[in-house]
């Protein structure tokens, strides 16, 4: 099994240039389904959740090339509503062809994505989407059969209100409604940077969704979309990764490709903490002169603090000027790195949903696990200021959300090695 291999206490430095959003190109992905014909995907990050997608594709009966970072996606012959379980359990995201199918062939089965390492992962509010738009769900031996047997239902009106402002529920209605026949009002739905972007994509292939008083409209189309040329956008929790290994590090680091707008959460914070970040032309530099203070979040959906960024936060406030208070309020198990920390001389004491963190002078170098991407990147940032080796093992999650990381870092400064 691979693992990172780190001798901290080096500062980074340069500029880094941020791969594309994993969580827009999957629901991206997923859209093209909707187009049948050829579609140019750029900036695709190799990512082992994208190649995850691109299987599901094929067996949906997509063809897919992936060449450099453009993935060439030709949807004209869709005919397999089934994807099977072993693609559904390797990623939660799998779920979102159940919207592009319904969308395109009127029927999906899909296996039901179960828990997992960051805590159970419901999808009530996907299935009441679904069944608002008209569609009978059951559920038969661990799948999720959907069926649009009568269009006639989505040729009507439909207000869907999510109790949860759930990402992905809110992909998957974009994904169902976008070419019904009726208007489609989804209240209370997710309104990440991501989402944006899909309904971005939707909309050059010919879909008609606005944002209207917070609440999203699906105009009616009633018809299917055409393929497209896109280039996804740069990630922004990459971009906060980033943010923050400069920050821990006391290094000076441009962002080439970075939103600010995507970032504000994160950038506020950062002020807050003493932290110099600055637009440039091309992106965000973040430059740090060693201390820093503590400071409180609470993880929301966007615009609020995003829970994807919590467990790098973490570390960066062990070593904080003072007490921090970090509450999580999106998932059960976020803080399965806080005991890895620990073991790396972190002071935090977990309570429920809540982190009290006591900055320390330093950290030192441990043997690590990662259990899921944030949290296994949140420990890599962690090696990169302690003294000493830290080792990261069970990298593969890291793998799922951050393109070549160690690459990156040791181009900024870093001493980080990938080794078996
Ligand atoms: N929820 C429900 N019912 C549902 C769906 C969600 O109660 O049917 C709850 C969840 O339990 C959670 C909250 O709603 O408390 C938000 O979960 P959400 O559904 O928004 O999460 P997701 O769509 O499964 C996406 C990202 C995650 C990210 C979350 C929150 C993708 C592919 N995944 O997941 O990304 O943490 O939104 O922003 O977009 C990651 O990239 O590492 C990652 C886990």
């Amino acid at each position: 099994m691979k693992k990172f291999v780190i001798e901290g206490g080096h500062r980074l430095e340069g500029e880094v240039k941020i791969s594309g959003s994993k969580n827009a190109c999957l629901p991206i992905m997923a859209a093209t389904l909707l187009a049948p014909g050829k579609h140019l995907l750029h900036g695709v990050p190799k990512l082992g959740d994208v190649y995850t997608m691109i299987k599901i594709l094929r067996v949906t009966g997509a063809s897919v090339e992936f060449k450099d970072h453009t993935l060439i996606i030709d949807t004209g012959e869709i005919n397999n509503p089934k994807v099977p379980y072993e693609l559904v359990s390797k990623m939660r995201a799998s779920f979102l062809i159940t919207g592009a199918l319904l969308g395109r062939l009127g029927e999906a089965y899909v296996a039901r994505p179960g828990g997992c390492a960051i805590g159970p992962r419901p999808i009530d509010e996907h299935l009441h989407g679904f069944e608002m738009l008209g569609i009978e769900i059951k559920e038969e031996h661990g799948y999720i059969n959907a069926q649009m047997g009568n269009r006639q239902l989505a040729q009507n009106n439909v207000e869907i209100h999510l109790n949860e402002q759930s990402v992905t529920a809110t992909e998957n209605i974009l994904l169902a409604s976008a070419t019904a026949k009726g208007e489609t009002h989804i209240i209370n739905g997710a309104r990440e940077p991501h989402i944006i972007e899909l309904i971005n994509f939707l909309n050059l292939a010919g879909a008609e969704i606005e944002i209207k008083d917070d609440i999203i409209v699906v105009h009616k189309t009633g018809d299917s979309l055409h393929p497209l040329e896109y280039e996804i956008s740069a990630d922004y929790i990459e971009v906060g990764t980033f943010m923050i290994g400069t920050t821990i590090t006391s290094g000076d680091v441009s962002l080439i490709g970075a939103k600010w707008e995507d970032s504000r959460a994160l950038i506020t914070k950062l002020q807050e903490m003493g932290v110099e970040v600055e637009k440039t032309n091309n992106g965000i530099r973040v430059k740090t002169n060693g201390s820093y203070n503590s400071c409180s979040i609470k993880t929301a959906p966007y615009p609020g603090f995003p829970t994807d960024l919590q467990p790098q936060l973490t570390s960066l406030l062990a070593l904080a000027d003072g007490t921090s208070v970090v509450t999580e309020t999106m998932f059960e198990q976020r803080f399965n790195h806080i005991p890895e920390l620990i073991r790396m001389g972190a002071q935090v004491e977990v309570d429920g949903r809540s982190a009290v963190i006591n900055g320390v002078q330093k950290l030192s170098g441990a043997q690590v696990m990662a259990s899921d991407i944030r949290g296994g990147v949140a420990l890599v940032l962690a090696g990169l200021v302690a003294k000493g080796r830290t080792e990261v093992s069970r990298i593969y999650h890291i793998d799922r959300g951050y393109e070549e990381l160690e690459v990156k870092l040791e181009t900024l400064g870093a001493e980080i090695n990938r080794e078996s």
